[in-house]
């Protein structure tokens, strides 16, 4: 950059310094940002918590806790109660496990993995209380479930109500394959006789937390993914949670716009591959 523009640059910095304590923190992002290279300081700036910027944004209107689909809909088990693996223990024995048996995943399985993952444990009054913590309380994750090998549901596309415990089947079809490309061609996907996609519903905690919710979601979706592995390793399945995926080919598999509803992660899941 030339001299006059680095000039005319800090004027005017200078100058959207003055338009408040919000806009200091955009500032000083904005010139990390600069200065390392790294786009994410700016956000990361914009959205500290500062005694005197705290919440003072506008912020989206709450969108409610649950979405529903359409399509027809598969009554889940109750999950199981007990798994004969106490929690301290499948704690130290979680793994990411990559190979799966041929064996198909059983309803009550499937069933237990979303409850435990996101599901409704309690009430507190018309408030929903759920599986895993979340900022707030304003349970922005969404959990789907792409079968190929599920008993008793025919392969597809499937997303988890938590509030009637039952899977909507959004399309038909066999989708492991394509999840596979979508996760740089892990090939591991493919092998699994099922996946769990888990997503956050921006709004939900943006309609508190304004910009910070972004953090937010990405904390609140890792505690359902340290639930589901809990769960798996106490059933004796296999899973990994991946982080890598094409994000808009992965929205347009969900059918979901990426902005107000964001993937951030995949779960293919089935019993181990014997030894
Ligand atoms: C945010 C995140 C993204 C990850 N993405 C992938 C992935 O794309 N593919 C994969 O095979 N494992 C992925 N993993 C799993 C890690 O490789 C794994 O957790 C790590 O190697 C530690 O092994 P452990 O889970 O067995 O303790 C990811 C883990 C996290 C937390």
């Amino acid at each position: 950059m030339s001299m006059d523009k680095r000039i005319l640059l800090a004027k005017l910095l200078r100058l959207i310094r003055l338009l408040g304590p919000s806009a200091r923190l955009f500032v000083e992002g904005l010139e990390k940002a600069l200065e390392d290279g790294d786009v994410s300081a700016l956000y990361h700036y914009s959205t500290m918590i500062k005694r005197d910027t705290y919440l003072e944004r506008p912020r989206p209107r709450w969108p409610g806790f649950f979405k529903h689909c359409r399509g027809k809909h598969y009554e889940l088990p109750e999950p199981l109660r007990a798994s004969g693996m106490d929690a301290l223990e499948a704690i130290r024995r979680r793994r990411s496990r990559r190979s799966y048996s041929s064996s198909p995943l059983s309803l009550e399985e499937v069933a237990t993995l979303l409850y435990y993952g996101v599901g409704i444990t309690g009430w507190d009054n018309e408030w929903p209380l759920r599986s895993y913590p979340c900022a707030g309380g304003l349970q922005p994750v969404e959990a789907y479930l792409v079968a190929e090998n599920a008993e008793d549901l025919p392969p597809g596309l499937y997303h988890y109500e938590p509030d009637t415990h039952r899977l909507c089947l959004m399309r038909r079809g066999r989708y492991l394959g394509e999840l596979a490309e979508i996760c740089l061609g892990q090939e591991h996907v493919a092998e699994a006789p099922a996946a769990i996609i888990l997503t956050a519903m921006y709004q939900r905690t943006a309609s508190k937390y304004h910009a910070k919710a972004y953090r937010y979601i990405h904390v609140d979706t890792g505690a359902v993914v340290e639930n589901i592995y809990i769960v798996a390793e106490a059933l004796g399945l296999a899973t990994v949670v991946i982080g890598a995926f094409y994000d808009q080919e992965l929205c347009k598999l969900l059918g979901i716009d990426c902005y107000t509803e964001i993937p951030v992660a995949v779960m293919p899941t089935g019993h181990r591959a014997e030894i």
